[in-house]
């Protein structure tokens, strides 16, 4: 079956790249994302490309090649449902914050919503994907909502869980290591499952698209997440080791990561994960394993989370006690606020979870990231409720020079791998700020030897400080 129209329900950061390469590689295809939050299409439709709502490398040229030719953003959701053979389903799936399995389980309510609202608006029959990442077993009740809520017409539904990164989505959609489609074992589920192969196949080669039963792909998407993060934490684990006799993270790192079994990749020590997925996604997957009585397999999992929450902690209680077991009233910068480089998304990020235990300890804090906002940065700590809102204001200020925001500052802390900040002028950096003249490389990012050199206390995750010397 030819697809000549496509939906996507959520123009976030899954839908809106995903949906655009897609677009750009098919352009006989007409592709409309939708979303109900009218800023976030105006922005997708904004004529100034630098005002799209999410900032990712290369996605500003693929949107300008395919937007208005066969890619399109409107809040019109039930009229791109009717219109749309497929139907992409890329909403948010947040932690639940109430009710039963609250902190844990994914919150469906979106999803539940979307599928009403297909069943509801469809009068031919469609393809319903399931973009966003799920519950294994989600595709069973999305398919009960479709069949007893809609108008007679039937339903295949599959699962195809997006991979990409955030600040390197393009290259990620572009060059996928895989793509994953689940299907039903069965005559419509292999019709479906190959509709779909044959869109990715225009510019993916075919041996790198993966079909298998809806089950092992829902459950792929959550159990790759987990893999990832675990070595994060493990190598987090092993970074407080290294810091305590002498052995350097990133050397460790490359020891153990030219071993082809174990990999070089994802073996960076860190101040901690963040983004939007890794933290919930494990707690999904310890609730379904709870949910199921695997209580071992839960535990297992939830170390990971467990680790990378002490990591943060460590980092700000390793602030307070080296500037002498106070901060009040003193100025901290921040090098950066985004979970990752390359990305305005602060989601999850460590920067947050810092910076609330440093102000816990009434410390000023002065914030500079290169792409995210002053008024993301206050959301994120006013939705912690840690404090009033004033009291975030008064205690944090976003500064939009990292000269000015270093100036007289007791310590600097980098919590983002930005590039940049390994070109800045570290010299006059230390000229400017109050002595002895501490920085906290959460990124192991800049050069331990020069920032000795020039006179700073420098201390990185993973390496011990006496190394420096
Ligand atoms: P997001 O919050 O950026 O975007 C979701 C969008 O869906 C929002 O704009 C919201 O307004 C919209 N929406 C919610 N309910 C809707 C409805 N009923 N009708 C129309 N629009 C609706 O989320 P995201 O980061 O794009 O993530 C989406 C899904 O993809 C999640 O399940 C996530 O786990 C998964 N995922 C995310 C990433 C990532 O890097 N962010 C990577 C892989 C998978
Ligand atoms: C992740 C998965 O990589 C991606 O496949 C999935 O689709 C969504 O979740 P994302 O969260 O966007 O992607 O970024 P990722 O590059 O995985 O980084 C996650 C966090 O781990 C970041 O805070 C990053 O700084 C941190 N990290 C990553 C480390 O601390 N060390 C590493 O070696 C790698």
């Amino acid at each position: 079956m030819k697809i000549k129209n496509i939906c996507c329900i959520g123009a976030g950061y899954v839908g809106g790249p995903t949906m655009s390469v897609l677009a750009l590689k098919n352009p006989n295809i007409k592709v409309t994302v939708v979303d109900i939050n009218q800023d976030r299409i105006n922005s997708w439709n904004d004529e100034n490309l630098g005002d799209l709502p999410i900032y990712e490398p290369g996605l500003e040229e693929i949107v300008n090649e395919a937007r208005g030719r066969n890619l399109f953003f409107s809040t019109d959701v039930e009229k791109a449902i009717d219109e749309a053979e497929m139907i992409f389903i890329s909403v948010n799936t947040p932690t639940k914050t109430y009710g039963k399995g609250k902190g844990m389980a994914a919150d469906l309510k979106y999803i539940e919503l979307c599928a009403r609202q297909i069943a509801k608006v469809a009068t031919t029959d469609k393809i319903v994907v399931e973009k966003s990442t799920l519950p294994v077993r989600t595709a069973q009740a999305i398919k009960d909502i479709l069949d007893n809520t809609g108008n007679g017409v039937k339903f295949q539904i599959l699962s195809n869980p997006e991979f990409l990164a955030e600040g390197t989505a393009v290259q990620d959609l572009l060059t996928p290591d895989r793509v994953l489609i689940g299907g039903e074992e069965s005559e419509e589920g292999t019709i479906a499952m190959n509709s779909l192969v044959e869109i990715y196949a225009t510019w993916i080669p075919k041996e790198n698209i993966l079909t298998t039963n809806v089950w092992s792909s829902e459950l792929s998407k959550l159990v790759a997440n987990a893999f990832l993060a675990q070595r994060v934490s493990s190598i987090n684990a092993i970074s407080e080791l290294c810091e305590v006799t002498g052995a350097d993270v990133g050397e460790v790192s490359r020891a153990i990561g030219m071993d082809s079994r174990i990999g070089p990749k994802f073996l960076k020590a860190s101040v901690g994960f963040g983004g939007s997925c890794f933290q919930k996604d494990i707690l999904n997957l310890v609730y379904i394993a709870k949910t199921y009585g695997l209580n071992e397999v839960a535990d297992y999992w939830e170390q990971v989370i467990i680790m990378n929450d002490y990591q943060k902690r460590r980092f700000a209680d390793n602030i307070v006690s080296t500037l002498y077991n106070t901060v009040s009233g003193k100025k901290i910068t921040f090098l950066g606020w985004a979970f990752k480089k390359d990305t305005n998304d602060t989601r999850e990020s460590a920067a947050i979870y810092v910076a609330d235990a440093l102000m816990n300890e009434q410390a000023e804090i002065i914030v500079y990231d290169p792409k995210v906002s002053e008024k993301r940065i206050y959301e994120d700590l006013d939705y912690l409720g840690s404090r009033s809102p004033e009291e975030n204001r008064r205690l944090l200020k976003v500064v939009k020079d990292p000269y000015i925001a270093s100036e007289e500052a007791h310590a600097i802390a980098i919590l983002t791998e930005w590039d940049e900040f390994i070109e800045y002028d570290w010299k006059k950096i230390y000229d400017s700020v109050v002595k002895p003249a501490f920085v906290f490389d959460g990124r192991k990012l800049l050069d331990a030897e020069l920032m000795s050199k020039i006179g700073f206390d420098y201390s990185s995750i993973g390496i011990s400080k006496t190394q420096n010397k």
